[in-house]
């Protein structure tokens, strides 16, 4: 038997392999909540500009919520034969109601619809993700608070260069946050056009109101062009690209919990519920939840490039190459669904090794720059030529393998005789770190100022 959605031009059924490449229900049926709700809106569009009739209208809606229990109880039975969520859902219709089910398809296409259903998804997810990234970042603003002014080593290169306070690094991923959050609104608002209604790619020479479906399904209104509303996956590609940027953030965060929990740092400590131990080392307690957000990067940006080379040189409008932009996107979204969450319980439970990262802050000669600026400051000497003289400090106290504090006066004055010993109150990594109170600089005034304000955005 030939395929009774569109087989009346063929004398036989799909071959196994035509029916094998060709099904999407495996992987689309995910949206049938989406594509119920297209279909009742497009019905009652129909019954309401008299294209159906309201009784026919009236079937179909009971029907399609029916099939709608149906699914969500577990009861449909979806099938490859079918193809896709579109096909599967009308024909469990037909069976429901019999031919009127046909009518629900009268000026539309799988194009518009399919299009129309994945930004629906798309639309829920990024909504679902802008929730997440905020709970992100209020675990991260909670965090940033407890370590307003905990001492740690600032870094460039990974090489310890200035003190910092841990606050101030926890809102630097804050502000990555809300620009993450930012693309995702911006993808949201951007996508936020309906394509029903274009049908296959020409639109329809029944007398369709775009504007009512569009608003029934909370779109601002309807695309503008039937064929690009078809071959448009830009909504796709900028949900990934935007995803790809949180990942890369999420990933950068989770290298440094995997280098600060190591043996060399012991900064922090995660609790025993968000490691695991060795099969044969009994003393492991190893990062795997940060390592494999580190990891997940690969999928999620893999999703991207993979969609991207897709659509590469399609022509207008519709092609079934198009088929193959959900699964890599479901599982990217997926992916950075499930990395933001774990994220976020390593955060809001990490505990800081104050004393060790307050002794790293110390080491290095983190403290120079600020010795420099002293010299600028109290002696009016030009930065570089005080950069110069604290360079020949750093290479004396390297030489004599202490730090710049432990220099004597005497030893400090024989390089620069202006210094005085009210240079010790700034070699200190506290009196440094309370210094930086520039705008957007470390101090711990100044942190405690960001987590005040950015509660006051996020209630917003
Ligand atoms: N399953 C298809 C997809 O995901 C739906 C659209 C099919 N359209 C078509 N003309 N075959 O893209």
């Amino acid at each position: 038997m030939s395929n009774k959605m569109w087989g009346g031009r063929f004398g036989e059924a799909p071959d196994q392999i035509m029916e094998e490449i060709n099904a999407s229900i495996g992987f689309d049926k995910r949206f049938y909540s989406q594509d119920i709700r297209a279909s009742k809106a497009h019905c009652t569009m129909l019954a309401k500009k008299g294209i159906i009739s309201q009784a026919d209208a009236d079937q179909i809606l009971v029907g399609l919520d029916t099939v709608l229990g149906e699914i969500e109880a577990g009861e449909f039975t979806f099938k490859r034969e079918l193809e896709d969520i579109h096909m599967n859902v009308e024909s469990r219709l037909a069976e429901l109601i019999g031919p009127t089910a046909g009518r629900l398809h009268t000026g539309r296409s799988r194009n518009d619809q399919v299009a129309n259903d994945f930004k629906l998804y798309i639309r829920d997810t990024l909504d679902h993700l802008d929730g997440q990234l905020e709970g992100f970042m209020g675990a991260l603003l909670n965090l940033a608070e407890k370590n307003a002014d905990t001492v740690m080593p600032g870094f460039t290169h990974l090489q310890t260069a200035q003190p910092v306070t841990y606050g101030h690094h926890c809102l630097a991923f804050v502000e990555m946050a809300s620009r993450d959050k930012g693309r995702f609104q911006d993808a949201r608002a951007r996508l936020n056009e309906c394509p029903l209604g274009a049908a296959a790619l020409a639109g329809t020479s029944f007398p369709i109101d775009r504007e009512m479906t569009a608003k029934a399904l909370g779109f601002d209104r309807p695309t503008r062009n039937s064929l690009d509303s078809v071959s448009d996956r830009d909504f796709v590609l900028e949900t990934l690209s935007a995803a790809s940027i949180t990942a890369i953030h999420l990933s950068r965060m989770a290298e440094e919990i995997v280098i600060w929990m190591s043996a060399g740092f012991k900064f922090i400590k995660l609790p025993d519920s968000l490691t695991t131990g060795s099969s044969i080392m009994p003393q492991k307690k190893n990062p795997d939840a940060a390592e494999l957000v580190r990891a997940k990067t690969g999928r999620i940006v893999g999703a991207l490039n993979a969609l991207l080379i897709v659509m590469k040189g399609l022509p207008l409008a519709y092609s079934k190459d198009m088929q193959e932009d959900k699964e890599t996107a479901f599982d990217a979204l997926d992916s950075l669904s499930l990395c933001l969450a774990a994220m976020t319980a390593m955060i809001s439970r990490l505990e800081v090794n104050k004393d060790k990262m307050r002794h790293a802050a110390a080491q290095d000669f983190s403290t120079a720059t600020d010795l420099a600026d002293w010299v600028v400051r109290e002696l009016g000497v030009p930065f570089r030529q005080a950069h110069h003289i604290t360079g020949t400090l750093v290479a004396l106290a390297e030489k004599k393998g202490c730090d710049l504090s432990d220099l004597s006066l005497a030893d400090m004055q024989a390089v620069e005789p202006g210094i005085t010993d009210a240079i010790y109150s700034v070699l200190g990594v506290d009196n440094s770190v309370a210094s930086r109170t520039s705008f957007g600089g470390t101090s711990p005034d100044n942190v405690r100022a960001s987590v005040k304000a950015w509660r006051e955005r996020l209630a917003k």
